[in-house]
């Protein structure tokens, strides 16, 4: 979620928020706005660079409520449709919204018709409502509505962990697709069937952002994602303590046999067997 307003009025946010290189195809960029100038302003100026403009309505966070962005627009369908319409006005390319549900059903339903009606081009929907934790199930019921609600492709969220529960889920609502947030930020692999995080996965991950540049925190955190369930609690507080990315990279050559170089040998290998050829 990067903020329209800042991301238009500020190049060193620009920079810091948005970057993206020729393999990441298709991106889809997810803005959070309270209205349809800011959301179109930043979409004006992205729109070279993705595949979709999304809009945040689900951010629980109270200073988004705050704000008047996130799950606060839950409870203004005019104002998003009103950026729909700005948006598609603005730029070319498709514009989606991500949404939860509310408590009365109808509402959502009305909700889900006003996006539609200036040509919302897909709907994400996490089936909770703006006050629910992520810790209660999510309504399925929720999400059949709204995807009959809809004439486009509906994608469901929430307790995504393994791609067994995507199918259920699927079934259970007869949804286009299904989004994961928690489970493929634990395991990045989920959508290819591995029920945990393969080695390679943390390993192609360490090389990616080595590669491309990222800040330690960051660096720190998808690490943390990835090894929580392999970690004991004394080597998690050990990894905890760690602080700078050359720190955190000699822990796991030593403690788990972290080897980028003969990683990178193995995927040239295996893009040569599979005939692959970058983008141009
Ligand atoms: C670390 C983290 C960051 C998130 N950031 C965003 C965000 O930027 N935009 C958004 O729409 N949802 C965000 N979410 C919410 C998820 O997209 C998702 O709706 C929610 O976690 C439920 O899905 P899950 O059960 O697969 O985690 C975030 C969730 C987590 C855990």
């Amino acid at each position: 979620m990067i903020l329209a307003d800042v991301f238009s009025a500020s190049n060193y946010a620009r920079d810091s928020e948005f970057s993206t290189n020729l393999l990441d195809d298709p991106v889809v960029i997810q803005f959070a706005a309270s209205n349809g100038a800011d959301l179109a302003r930043a979409a004006e100026l992205v729109a070279p660079y993705v595949s979709g403009i999304d809009i945040n309505c689900g951010c629980p966070q109270k200073w988004a409520i705050q704000e008047k962005i996130g799950s606060h627009l839950m409870s203004h369908p005019d104002t998003v449709r009103d950026m729909i319409r700005m948006t598609k006005a603005t730029v070319n390319i498709p514009c989606s919204v991500k949404i939860r549900i509310h408590k009365d059903l109808r509402e959502t339903e009305e909700f889900v018709k006003r996006a539609l009606s200036v040509g919302v081009d897909f709907i994400t929907v996490h089936g909770r409502t703006r006050r629910q934790k992520s810790t209660e199930p999510v309504s399925l019921d929720g999400m059949r509505l709204v995807k009959e609600t809809s004439t486009v492709p509906v994608i469901a969220n929430g307790d995504v962990f393994s791609l067994e529960d995507a199918d259920a889920i699927v079934k259970a609502t007869g949804v286009d697709g299904t989004m994961s947030a928690r489970g493929i930020l634990e395991n990045p692999a989920l959508f290819a069937g591995y029920k945990f995080t393969p080695w390679e996965c943390v390993e192609d991950y360490v090389d990616l952002a080595l590669s491309y540049g990222t800040n330690a925190f960051i660096f720190h955190h998808h690490l943390m994602y990835m090894l929580e369930k392999t970690m004991s609690n004394a080597e998690r507080r050990t990894f905890n303590s760690l602080t700078t990315i050359p720190a955190i990279i000699d822990y796991l050559e030593e403690n788990y046999g972290l080897d980028i170089a003969r990683r990178r040998a193995q995927r040239a290998e295996q893009r040569i067997a599979e005939n692959y050829l970058p983008p141009q």
